[in-house]
C-alpha cells in the first residue's frame, strides 16, 4: 500500500514523526518532492534541531525558505527554535518585564534572573508558531513537516499545554495585580501586559486547533521492524491521540527483501516477525512498507525513485 490523500486541497499540513534514524526526513523530502512534481507549491520544513535537509537534498537549506534548484515549486526551510525562542524574547522584552514588575513584588535583578530562566515549551512553541505563520502567508499550498525524533516531536505537541499553564499563574498574578488597582483606583485599564497574556494565550489554542484538525493537518508516523521501534511507534501513536491527533497512516521503513544470502534470510525472517506484530498492533493504519535499499537516499535523484516506493 502507498501513502494516500496527501494531494486532498484542504490539507495543508503533513508532519512526519517517529524516532530517530527510521526515515522520517527521508519521508518528509520525498513527500515533497512528490507533491511539487504533482503541481503543488510544496515548503517541506524541519524542526529537529539536529537538521539534516540539507543531506537528504543534496543541498544546503538554512533558515531562510530556499527554493531547490532543479525542481519547479519545491522550496525548503530549517527552522532554529533557538532562533524563534530569542527573537520573541526580544520582541516581548518590555511586556514579560511590565508583567513581573506589576504582579510581584520583586525587584530588576529578581525579574532579570526570571527571564533569564527558560519558559517551559517557549521555544517549541515559537518554532511551530513560525509554521503556522508560514501557513497563513498561504505562498505555498503544502507544508511538509521533519519533526524531531519521538520524544522530542511529543514535547512540541505536549508543550502548549505546559505553555498554557504557565500563562495561567502569569495571569493569576495579574488578576490580583488588577483587583488591587481597581480597589484603589477604582477602575483598571488593560495594558500591554495583558495583550501579551492573551495573545499567548492565543498562539497556543491556534497551535492546538490546526493540530487537531484532521482535514488540514495529518501526522504520519515512521517506523522500522525492530522492537524498539516498534514501542516507540506505540507510545507515540497513544499519546498523540491522548493529544486529540489521530494518526490515520504508517510508514514502515527498511524492510528486507532479498533472500539469496544466508544473512539475509536470518534478518528477513527476524523482520517478518516483526511486520506481523506491526500489522498486528496498528490495524486500524494503513500500512506502507518501504524496502531497504541498497544505498542511502539522498540527493533529488534518489529521493526520486523512494518517491515512487511511498506513492506508487
Ligand atoms: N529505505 C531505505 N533504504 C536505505 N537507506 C535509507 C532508507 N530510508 C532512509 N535511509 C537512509 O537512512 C538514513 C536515516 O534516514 P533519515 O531519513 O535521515 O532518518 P530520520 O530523519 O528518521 O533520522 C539516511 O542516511 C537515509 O538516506
Ligand atoms: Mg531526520
Amino acid at each position: 500500500m502507498a501513502l494516500t490523500g496527501l494531494k486532498e486541497d484542504t490539507l495543508k499540513l503533513v508532519l512526519f514523526g517517529g524516532k530517530g534514524g527510521v526515515g522520517k526526513t527521508t519521508c518528509a523530502t520525498s513527500t515533497g518532492l512528490y507533491l511539487a512534481k504533482e503541481g503543488n507549491k510544496v515548503l517541506v520544513i524541519s524542526t529537529d534541531p539536529a537538521h539534516s535537509l540539507s543531506d537528504s537534498l543534496g543541498k544546503e537549506i538554512g533558515d531562510e525558505i530556499k527554493q531547490i534548484e532543479g525542481v519547479d515549486r519545491l522550496s525548503a526551510k530549517e527552522i532554529s527554535a533557538e532562533k524563534a525562542l530569542s527573537k520573541f524574547k526580544i520582541e516581548y522584552d518590555a511586556e514579560l518585564r511590565r508583567l513581573f514588575d506589576t504582579s510581584t513584588y520583586l525587584d530588576k535583578e529578581d525579574i532579570d534572573s526570571i527571564l533569564s530562566l527558560p519558559i517551559p515549551g517557549i521555544d517549541e512553541v515559537m518554532g511551530f508558531k513560525t509554521i503556522l505563520d508560514l501557513i497563513d502567508e498561504e505562498k505555498f499550498d503544502k507544508y511538509i513537516v521533519d519533526t524531531a525524533p519521538t520524544g522530542h516531536a511529543l514535547r512540541l505537541l505536549t508543550l502548549p499545554e505546559l505553555l498554557d499553564e504557565w500563562i495561567k499563574v502569569l495571569a493569576k498574578m495579574r488578576w490580583k495585580y488588577r483587583y488591587m488597582v481597581t480597589s484603589f483606583a477604582g477602575k483598571y485599564k488593560p495594558d500591554s501586559a495583558d495583550d501579551f497574556l492573551l495573545t499567548m494565550k492565543k498562539t497556543v489554542k491556534r497551535i492546538e486547533t490546526v493540530l487537531r484538525d484532521s482535514n488540514k493537518c495529518e501526522f504520519i508516523a515512521v517506523t522500522i521492524p525492530e522492537d524498539m521501534a516498534i514501542l516507540e511507534t506505540e507510545r507515540l501513536i497513544n499519546n498523540l491521540n491522548k493529544y486529540g491527533i489521530k494518526v490515520k497512516q504508517l510508514v514502515v521503513n527498511n524492510v528486507l527483501e532479498l533472500r539469496d544470502c544466508e544473512f539475509c534470510r536470518e534478518r528477513s525472517k527476524a523482520q517478518e516477525e516483526y511486520v506481523k506484530q506491526i500489522r498486528r498492533k496498528f490495524n486500524n493504519l494503513k500500512i506502507t512498507i518501504i524496502p531497504l535499499q541498497p544505498r542511502e537516499v539522498t540527493g533529488i535523484e534518489a529521493l526520486d525513485k523512494f518517491t515512487n516506493l511511498l506513492f506508487q
